[in-house]
């Protein structure tokens, strides 16, 4: 005999039993509404103790000058300090002549260059992409909400394909890429994905940079902003694209993004852009008529704190310490409240920032509203798809990094309660009550 408090599959459960368990969801629900918490789960922040890491950076520079003897408060030297890339190059594994430094954000360099190649076209481009019919992109779902903005707000189309556990379905990105030459390029976060954790493989990154396209000019947007970002010792390495392009026929096809954000300060922190040695220079030469100069103050202060490749890695080592026991606490909750009932499956990321949640297909957005009630705020359901658009509305981004480990305890028993209910409420057939 089933009982509605066992952890058997809610599929099992009789019409009667959904709704005792539909009862004792509401009144957990109820108890967490009436502590009258402010708990947030949205975005994918760093936390104030993983910025204390970074605190020395305001002590920095000890000097005013950099290697070469230049003064770096003063205008100039456009790619960036040469020891910072550097040692970026390294974790990157790039070149240091074909990787800038530039300002505090990546997305800001994601959006100069889409601007630069509508209106300019690229070093291959037949003409700007804005005299084009239309411009496609490729987009891996679920996936960052901001590139998908992005798009959105240039009029870029776009169109899905699946993420895999490999990173995104190259067969059908070969294919859509194949077939229509309005499709441009693709967006991928290939190291710990943004939601999916997904790590690209080699072989996944290798068909991209060498597969045929329409479009004798398609760009791959490889936005590894979660390149160092490592939640347990296996530390995943991020496929070297622009050896794989530069090595194929379509060598001007990557544009790789990273920064600081979440290394030292996400408001202070240093983005970098690596492409193919003309593709560089077609940046800068856009990028110089609207900049005299980075903050090579800030690039000192970074380069001194760092000191080298493995300074970065051993910081990372320090926010693995404070992350890897939230990421864990998120898997407890969610294996013990949801384990086995059939209404939901999750990832267990090893790197990056977030927990992937699908739940009952046709329940997210209940979900994300009774959480809501409950006093947690979370990111919008659909928030991962093109125009926050979840044909399934079966996604949810969990973000745990930002609030202290109590509180997260407190906001995942509330996702799990509210995942219950939703999933007990549309199995029923009984519609949403208080
Ligand atoms: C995949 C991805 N790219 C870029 C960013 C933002 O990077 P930045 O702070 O360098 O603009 C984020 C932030 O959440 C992200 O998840």
């Amino acid at each position: 005999m089933t009982s509605s408090t066992d952890a058997s599959p809610l599929s099992d459960l009789s019409t009667e039993e959904l709704r005792a368990l539909a009862t004792a969801q509401r009144d957990a629900h109820a108890a967490h509404r009436a502590k009258g918490a402010t708990l947030d789960l949205t975005r994918g922040k760093p936390s104030a103790a993983q910025l204390d890491l970074s605190d020395a950076l305001l002590r920095l520079p000890t000097t005013t000058t950099d290697r070469s003897g230049t003064d770096v408060r003063n205008y100039g030297g456009l790619r960036g300090l040469v020891e910072l890339r550097e040692i970026f190059a390294e974790l990157l594994r790039v070149d240091t002549e074909q990787l800038i430094a530039g300002g505090n954000s990546s997305l800001t360099i994601m959006r100069d260059v889409l601007v630069d190649l509508l209106l300019f076209g690229g070093v291959d481009s037949p003409r700007p992409w804005s005299q084009e019919e239309k411009v496609t992109f490729i987009c891996p779902v679920p996936g960052y909400d901001r590139h998908f903005g992005l798009l959105a707000e240039l009029g870029i189309e776009m169109v899905t394909v699946p993420m895999t556990d490999d990173g995104p379905d190259a067969e059908a990105v070969a294919r859509i890429a194949a077939e229509d030459p309005s499709v441009k390029g693709m967006w991928i976060v290939p190291t710990y994905a943004n939601p999916t954790g997904a790590v690209c493989s080699q072989e996944v990154a290798d068909r991209l940079a060498s597969m045929p396209t329409a479009a004798p000019d398609f760009k791959i947007f490889w936005d590894n902003a979660y390149a160092v970002h490592h939640l347990s010792e296996q530390e995943a390495k991020s496929a070297d694209i622009i050896s794989l392009t530069s090595a194929s026929e379509h060598p001007h096809r990557a544009f790789v993004f990273a920064s600081t954000s979440k290394v030292t300060y996400a408001g202070g922190g240093v983005a970098f852009l690596a492409s193919s040695s003309e593709q560089i220079e077609w940046y800068l030469a856009h990028l110089g008529k609207g900049s005299i100069g980075p903050d090579k103050v800030n690039h000192l202060r970074h380069a001194e704190f760092f000191g080298d490749a493995e300074g970065v890695l051993a910081h990372m080592r320090r926010h693995r310490e404070i992350l890897a026991p939230k990421f864990a606490e998120v898997e407890r909750v969610l294996g013990e409240r949801l384990g086995g009932r059939g209404v939901a499956t999750w990832n267990s990321p090893t790197g990056g920032y977030f927990v992937n949640l699908d739940v009952l297909p046709g329940t997210a957005s209940r979900v994300v509203a009774l959480a809501k009630e409950a006093g947690l705020s979370l990111t919008p359901a659909g928030a991962s798809f093109p125009y926050g658009k979840d044909p399934q509305d079966t996604n949810i981004r969990l973000a745990p990094t930002m609030p202290p480990l109590s509180e997260l305890t407190e906001a995942m028993e509330i996702v799990a309660t509210c995942v219950l209910l939703a999933a007990a409420e549309k199995l029923s057939g009984d519609t949403a009550k208080e």
